[in-house]
């Protein structure tokens, strides 16, 4: 996965993370885009009308991309802090700036797919309140830590899957308890919460089990 020019002389470490990845069965965007598909399906069928989804923290957009052609998706608006340019006919790109000029970006469905831990888990319930003035649903796929080495497992892997990219490696993670208060501090009502969410198979599932991910919707 290339992402933006400004890592073009990153090309062979990505290309070797991605080959890795491809061999040992690491491949995270299959599982994720088709459940992420799913949900936002639920939504456009209980409004009965086609979804503009806001992507934020899309990076290269690889989950839009594979879900933008559903029939239930009107168009895809992606977020995040590189210099972008993606022509597709259904995926929009913008750099996101701040919280301030999230108003421009209206949607029906935000996701937010390995995001939130980059920017800080205690910070998330602001970002998560923030992102619902302008959307009816939020659909979040993050990590839980199961205690120490958990938590360094986790951060080795997103070393791994980001050290490419420049992405910032967090200190720590959510773990149901801190989640559950996230979710109460943002006012808004768990709809769909999936634990254990199996991400990966092969090898990468043994190194990194499925209890390290979930899958949650909040609406308000
Ligand atoms: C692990 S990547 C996930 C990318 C994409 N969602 C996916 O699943 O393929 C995390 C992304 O969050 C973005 N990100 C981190 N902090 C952010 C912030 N404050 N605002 C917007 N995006 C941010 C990063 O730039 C990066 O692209």
């Amino acid at each position: 996965m290339i992402r933006f020019n400004k890592y073009e002389h990153k090309k062979i470490l990505i290309f070797i993370s991605d080959f890795i990845r491809k061999i040992s069965k690491g491949d995270r965007l299959a599982s994720i885009s088709n459940r992420v598909g799913s949900l936002i399906q639920r939504e456009a069928k209980n409004k009965k009308k086609k979804i503009t989804v806001l992507d934020f923290g899309c990076g290269s957009m690889e989950i839009s991309k594979k879900i933008q052609h559903k029939k239930f998706i009107k168009k895809i608006i992606g977020l995040d802090v590189f210099d972008g340019n993606y022509k597709y006919k259904k995926l929009q790109y913008f750099k996101y700036k701040n919280f301030n000029n999230l108003k421009k970006f209206k949607s029906d469905v935000v996701i937010l797919v390995d995001v939130l831990h980059h920017m800080g888990v205690d910070k998330s319930y602001l970002v998560l309140k923030k992102l619902s003035q302008n959307s009816n649903a939020i659909i979040i796929k993050d990590h839980f830590e199961h205690g120490f080495f958990s938590r360094q497992l986790l951060r080795f892997v997103d070393f791994y899957a980001n050290f490419a990219y420049g992405v910032t490696i967090p200190k720590k993670y959510f773990d149901i308890s801190s989640w559950k208060k996230t979710v109460k501090k943002t006012k808004l009502k768990e709809n769909y919460f999936e634990n254990n969410f199996q991400q990966h198979v092969g090898l990468f599932n043994f190194i990194l089990h499925k209890k390290h991910h979930f899958i949650s919707v909040l609406k308000k």
